[in-house]
């Protein structure tokens, strides 16, 4: 029997980049690819990419047990929601059942944050934080990461494989059929038009780590390609993956984003200004968050460094420095975006 594989969050940025690339990807045989949608629209939009639709709510139990175990998942991969657990406690109980019932080895990848990784959840940032060092799961043990640490210990307890799989920072336009812009940058783009300037957020020059979206969807689908070939990618307490081929330094990129805004006339000028209370407030009202949250989502230092995906066969294509020559781009992509859509859901990303 082949694995069968639940995607969810096709329609978002992540998901829908890695749905977009996913035949094409050359993945070991695996039996049915199903896609999980809240829309006929969505159905429509996952079919014609080769998934089949599946509507389910993930907080409830039973009805993801039933899913689960009718359709003989045996792999699913999680990009809703980063911080909290249940929909993915709920998929791993059953997919443990199938495993019982079939024999088979049964995954769960889950997408969570860099944020929790970083200054703002406690992590140490004194050095690299590599995201292959035996004591990473102790770490995030002491730093209290709820959704992660379920994961992984209700994962070892059904003898489920899990995976904690960490995009940073993601830029580049999307491929999916849904939202095409990144939490991230598009947080930076409306704190600077809220205010008609780009303000920095920390002391110094910290840094935080960064992956172009199709660098981030090629590690997903190496994790994949690594699981459906039977070789075993290191799990559990041992299972996380960053998706970045480096840092950038927040300063650079909000110089670069600021440029690219002020050449659209959507601020003031490019300098970058340290954000005032009263700026802080504004941005606070652009991003829909309280104003203790802004430094949350626009800054901060993160030390998590990617060593896992090379073991596993992964090689980024774009270096960190990317980004900062892509920022016109991205800057353009953003506001195209919000120019024809509502704003995507207000996850806290990285
Ligand atoms: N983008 C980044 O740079 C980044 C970085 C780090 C971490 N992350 C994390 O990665 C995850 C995915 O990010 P993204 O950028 O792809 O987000 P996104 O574009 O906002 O997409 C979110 C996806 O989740 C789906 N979704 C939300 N609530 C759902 C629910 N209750 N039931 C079923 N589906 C639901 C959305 O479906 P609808 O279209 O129907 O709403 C959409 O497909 C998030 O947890 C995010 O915090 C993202």
């Amino acid at each position: 029997m082949q694995h069968n594989i639940l995607l969810t969050g096709a329609s978002g940025y992540l998901g829908g980049s890695l749905l977009a690339e996913w035949s094409s990807a050359k993945l070991p045989p695996h039996g049915k690819l199903y896609a999980l949608i809240r829309s006929d629209v969505q159905a429509a939009a996952v079919q014609k990419l080769g998934a089949e639709a599946i509507w389910l709510d993930t907080s409830n139990a039973e009805s993801v047990r039933q899913c689960i175990v009718e359709h003989q998942i045996t792999v699913v991969l999680w990009l809703i929601n980063a911080l909290r657990s249940e929909g993915q406690l709920a998929l791993i109980h059953a997919l443990a059942e199938v495993k019982r019932a079939t024999g088979r080895d049964v995954y769960l990848i889950h997408t969570s944050g860099a944020k929790l990784f970083s200054s703002h959840a406690g992590a140490p940032t004194d050095g690299p934080l590599l995201d292959s060092a035996a004591d990473l799961y102790d770490i995030q043990k002491a730093q209290a990461i709820a959704t992660n640490n379920a994961v992984i210990e209700v994962g070892d307890a059904e003898d489920v494989g899990t995976y904690i799989f960490v995009p940073p920072i993601v830029y580049g336009k999307g491929k999916g059929f849904g939202n095409t812009i990144s939490i991230q940058t598009t947080a930076i783009v409306r704190a600077a038009r809220a205010q008609r300037r780009v303000h920095s957020v920390d002391e110094g020059r910290p840094t935080w780590p960064v992956c172009h979206i199709d660098d981030n969807t090629s590690l997903y689908l190496q994790l994949v390609r690594r699981i459906l070939d039977g070789s075993q990618p290191p799990s559990g307490k041992n299972g996380y993956y960053l998706a970045a081929s480096g840092s950038v330094v927040w300063e650079e990129l909000y110089a670069a984003m600021a440029e690219a805004l002020a050449q659209r006339g959507e601020v003031e000028d490019s300098r970058v200004e340290r954000a005032s209370d009263d700026a802080l407030a504004g941005m606070a009202a652009a991003l829909g968050s309280p104003k203790e949250f802004v430094a949350f989502q626009l800054g901060g230092l993160c030390t998590f460094t990617a060593q896992q995906g090379e073991h596993i066969g992964w090689k980024p294509s774009y270096a960190a420095e990317h980004i900062l020559k892509a920022s016109d781009d991205e800057v353009q992509g953003i506001l195209d975006y919000l120019k024809d859509a509502e704003p995507p859901s207000k996850s806290f990303g990285t």
